[in-house]
């Protein structure tokens, strides 16, 4: 027997194409009543709700109103293990590592605090409508566990894996390149390909490791070319600085991922801040993804993206909390700190295009824009209700919008888990 069919009814957005690459209201097409139409966990077709009432007459009906449905949120780059350290007073990147991030990520040794951290963070971001997550997890395996445990409790699609560093952290957060290389294999063996769970090759980032790590994890990618790896890269003046120091054959921070095999298609390099030309050319030639921390970028001082420059010269970009080096949890305070960042570099995003980073570009940043980040049929059900009027002060700027953008843009800036009514994950109904 067919498995039932789910309508749910609402505004319905959806992107024909990238909102970087046509005027962003083209890319976009809106239906004021909308439905899409759900099966085994998939969208099997979007599109105006009389329609579809009168096509899938046995449906269930879920009415969600004036509600956008959208896809869920899709955040490129977190660390699950901060979620209890977030909003951490002062410092710079590495005196906030090293005083702050470091001592916490060490209690992960207890898978009890590893799991209760991590149902911690996934109630949280669930709340805040986003159902992917790509998180760096700590150099203990059973925080990956947890990590991912949590995950597939709920039906959704994660993305992660051990932090890896043999130097220059704490003595009870080194393992080595030999142990980095065998645990990584053990979890890709454990974890990799369950249900909607994906392993991805993880060096903190070059300060951390040594040449032989960064050449032990470059060489299990070379045997697992299917995952994805994730870094970071170019974030603050002084660790680029460090790494010149630590690796002075290095032509430039790339270069040392580039040396060791770290650097090419499915990798993702979060921050990219503070490019050299020649990482920029570099990076677009291989494609690698770039991830943007708005709100961590702000929070330690690190600097402005370059979102419209790198955008015109055609790269992949995704977009991030970076819990907990971010301020947020919300990809809606995401999106609200990339316009702001924009306007500091001289260019004001469209909502369309901002909400787009936050689904159908994470996805695309991370090889997934086939199953995730769009309401579209033979994509993935995983879809979020958007009160467009959810505090009082929203409403009231949201009556006065004249067109979907106009509403939409009150909630970009101002919204928060309040606006999120409902979420579906692989069409099951998660809150
Ligand atoms: N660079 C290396 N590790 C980290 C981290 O945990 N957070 C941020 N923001 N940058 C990093
Ligand atoms: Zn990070």
């Amino acid at each position: 027997m067919e498995a039932q069919v789910e309508l749910l009814l609402g505004q319905v957005l959806q992107f024909d194409q990238s909102p970087f690459d046509a005027p962003p209201e083209q890319a976009a097409r809106h239906t004021p009543k909308g439905a899409v139409a759900v099966q085994d966990g998939m969208i099997v077709e979007v599109g105006d709700a009389d329609a579809l009432r009168r096509k899938y007459t046995s449906a269930q009906i879920t009415d969600m109103g004036d509600a956008l449905l959208s896809p869920g949120f899709v955040d490129a780059h977190v660390h699950y293990p901060q979620t209890a350290i977030i909003a951490s007073w002062g410092k710079r990147l590495i005196d906030w590592l090293n005083s702050y991030t470091f001592p916490e990520e060490s209690r992960f040794e207890d898978p009890d605090h590893a799991m209760q951290i991590a149902d911690t963070y996934f109630d949280l971001v669930t709340a805040a409508g986003t159902t992917t997550t790509v998180s760096y997890c700590t150099i203990h395996p059973e925080s990956v566990d947890a990590y991912f445990t949590a995950a597939q409790a709920r039906g959704l699609r994660a993305l992660g894996g051990k932090t890896c560093m043999d130097r220059n952290a704490p003595d009870a957060l080194r393992d080595s390149a030999q142990s980095a290389y065998d645990d990584s294999k053990a979890l890709i063996g454990r974890w990799h390909g369950q249900d909607r769970l994906s392993y991805v090759i993880t060096p903190r980032f070059a300060p951390t490791s040594t040449p032989e790590q960064l050449d032990a994890l470059g060489s299990l990618w070379a045997e697992y070319p299917e995952l994805l790896m994730q870094t970071h890269i170019s974030e603050q003046h002084e660790e680029i600085a460090w790494v010149a120091d630590l690796f002075p054959e290095a032509r430039d921070y790339l270069d040392v991922y580039e040396r060791f095999g770290l650097a090419k298609k499915g990798a993702l390099m979060g921050h990219a801040i503070h490019l050299t030309e020649r990482e920029r050319d570099r990076l677009k030639e291989l494609d690698a993804s770039l991830i943007h921390c708005p709100t961590s970028n702000m929070f330690i001082g690190s600097g402005l993206f370059d979102m419209d420059g790198l955008m015109k010269q055609g790269h992949r970009v995704g977009l991030a909390t970076d819990t907990g080096g971010g301020s947020s949890f919300s990809m809606l305070r995401t999106m609200a700190a990339a316009y702001e960042v924009g306007q500091l570099s001289g260019t004001a995003l469209h909502p369309a295009q901002l909400w787009w980073l936050a689904t159908a570009g994470s996805a695309n940043a991370l090889h997934l824009g086939d199953r995730i980040g769009q309401l579209a049929p033979g994509f993935e059900a995983d879809i979020i209700a958007v009160d467009l009027g959810s505090t009082p002060a929203i409403a009231q700027r949201a009556a006065r919008g004249e067109d979907i953008w106009e509403v939409l843009f009150p909630t970009i800036m101002m919204g928060d888990d309040r606006a999120i009514s409902a979420v579906w994950a692989a069409g099951r109904k998660l809150r």
